[in-house]
């Protein structure tokens, strides 16, 4: 049986940088079975709902996801179920995909583009471990009402000791592989969830991972060393809105947010195989989109990320971060990494990544 692919482009740039990543991936491993779905505004638009049945379908007997972006203006006064972003955080949910993996690398060559000075960034290889599945974005209550005539709007912090240990895990074992430093981040000074938070890492630390270097930050104080003095990290494991932030801002180091794949994994597993989705940080963009000239990187990094995971295929997710390097190092740059000379539009930028495959 081939494994089958969800491949799920969604709004903006995600069709078109999905669409760049589908052909490399295409290439590695023509024997997989590349199935779309609707998500997101799309789905909306088509369907009245962000996340379609057809499409839940899909996902359940799909290995992975390969996904583009959801978002678009024209949602953003609408309620949440109600918003494209819907979708995303409804696929988290129903997969439990808890743990997000945000890679963060400084290609050579890519020095000159990064906001800070060249010597901050060149070698720079992070990862943010962000929780994905608890903390503000599902906690309950949630909910805006009118009282005493007035709007009051609530957002609930939860955090539980399992949901911080599995996550924690995650930033361990990937640490171990690395250069074997986490560094957790939370804001145990002001917040009962940062107090927990902060005891629970440390109590998995000292029974299961002595051998693992850690130290913990509050989140304020690693914003500013990221721009400070960012080769510092190695796994940064925080909670679900401090990883959607920092990663964010970790990303605009490598020169453009474009850069940046994702995996996020959740419990169901074969083996070596892991279920997972896999996605470019980077969102919809609607300012450029339809235009041809985003960044295909994340989107394709992601899909290497998708083959080392999910299809346990290591030389694949090898072949296709290789041929990106090669790309960038023979000068091929998109318009949000151009200094000088023409940039490459999306699809140009694709033909030189696969003529490198
Ligand atoms: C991300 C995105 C999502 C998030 C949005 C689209 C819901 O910003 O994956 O970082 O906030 O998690
Ligand atoms: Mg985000």
């Amino acid at each position: 049986m081939p494994d089958t692919i969800a491949v799920l482009p969604g709004d903006g740039i995600g069709a078109e940088v999905t669409a760049a990543a589908l052909r490399v991936l295409q290439t590695v491993r023509p024997d997989c079975e590349f199935v779309h779905g609707d998500v997101g505004a799309v789905a909306l638009e088509r369907e009245g709902t962000a996340y379609p049945a057809l499409t839940q379908a899909l996902c359940e007997r799909s290995s992975a996801i390969l996904f583009g972006a959801v978002g678009h203006p024209k949602y953003d006064a609408a309620p949440a179920g109600k918003r494209p972003e819907f979708a995303i955080l409804a696929l988290r949910k129903q997969f439990d995909l808890f743990a997000n993996l945000r890679f963060v690398r400084m290609f050579a060559g890519l020095e000159d583009a990064s906001s800070l000075k060249p010597d901050y960034v060149r070698g720079l290889d992070l990862v943010v471990v962000r929780e994905t599945t608890s903390g503000l974005y599902f906690g309950q209550p949630k909910h805006t009402t009118v009282e005493n005539g007035v709007e009051v709007a609530v957002d609930t912090l939860v955090y539980r000791t399992p949901e911080i240990e599995r996550i924690a895990r995650v930033a361990f074992e990937l640490a171990r592989a690395r250069r074997n430093h986490v560094t957790s981040i939370d804001k145990q000074n002001v917040l009962e969830t940062g107090r927990l938070w902060r005891r629970t890492v440390s109590a998995m630390h000292a029974a299961d991972y002595p051998d693992v270097e850690l130290d913990h930050l509050l989140v304020d104080n690693a914003a500013m060393q990221l721009v400070r003095e960012p080769k510092r990290f190695d796994v940064m494991l925080t909670e679900n809105t401090f990883g959607d932030i920092l990663s964010d801002q970790a990303g605009m180091l490598t020169g453009s947010i474009g850069n940046l794949p994702s995996a996020t994994l959740g419990t169901r597993e074969h083996g070596a195989r892991r279920f997972g989705l896999y996605e470019p940080i980077s969102g919809s963009a609607p300012d450029i989109a339809g235009r041809g000239i985003a960044n295909p990187v994340a989107a394709m990094l992601s899909a290497a990320l998708l083959c080392r995971y999910s299809l346990a295929d290591d030389a694949s997710a090898a072949r296709i971060e290789g041929a990106v390097a090669h790309a960038f190092a023979s000068g091929a740059r998109t318009r949000d990494l151009a200094s000088a000379g023409a940039p490459l539009s999306t699809d140009a930028f694709a033909e030189r990544v696969l003529a490198a495959l």
